[in-house]
């Protein structure tokens, strides 16, 4: 049987380029992590082994890595992925009801999607922007010093771009 490649072309590029990068091939564990989660949203498993393969290292030193990291789901997530920090002072400034909030407002739980594939939720340790919490991340980008109000909009604001392609 024909074996399926998942990684893009441009991915075992790159992978490729950090395997020549270190004198350690381990050194580059995370960057790899990275390309896969670029490419895929999250952690592909196939994928991550097919990068195992080309950086010559054993796949568990990518479990391994990957497991210490919320940052790379190993499922697939929403087209936006909430992760609300739960650490000190966040939860002091009210993590825990923006939670329940958002879990209101979506309908989902802890590590679910929503239906239509727009929203998925986390929960995370200290997203290092502690003097604005309460904080989450949504993809890339940090929303601080959160309210209700201001978490309505932001679901609203992401609603509307998503259906404006
Ligand atoms: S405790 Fe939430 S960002 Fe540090």
């Amino acid at each position: 049987m024909e074996k399926i490649e998942k990684l893009s072309d441009s991915s075992i590029k790159e992978i490729e380029r950090f395997k020549g990068l270190y004198p350690n091939r381990n050194s580059a564990v995370l960057m790899v992590l990275h390309v896969v989660h670029q490419q895929f949203g999250f952690l592909d498993r196939e994928a991550l082994r097919e990068a195992a393969e080309i950086m010559e290292l054993p796949y568990i030193d990518f479990q391994q890595a990957a497991s210490f990291y919320t940052l790379f789901p190993n499922k697939p997530m929403g087209k936006y992925h909430i992760q609300v920090c739960r650490t000190l002072a966040c939860h002091l400034r009210g993590a825990e009801e923006l939670t329940a909030l958002l879990k209101k407002i979506l309908g989902i739980g802890i590590g679910e999607v929503t239906n239509d594939g727009l929203f998925s939720l986390s929960e995370v340790e200290c997203l290092g922007s502690c003097g604005t919490a309460p904080v989450m991340q949504i993809n890339e980008i940090y929303y601080e010093n959160l309210t209700r109000a201001r978490v309505d909009e932001i679901l609203d604001d992401l609603r509307k771009k998503a259906r404006n392609g």
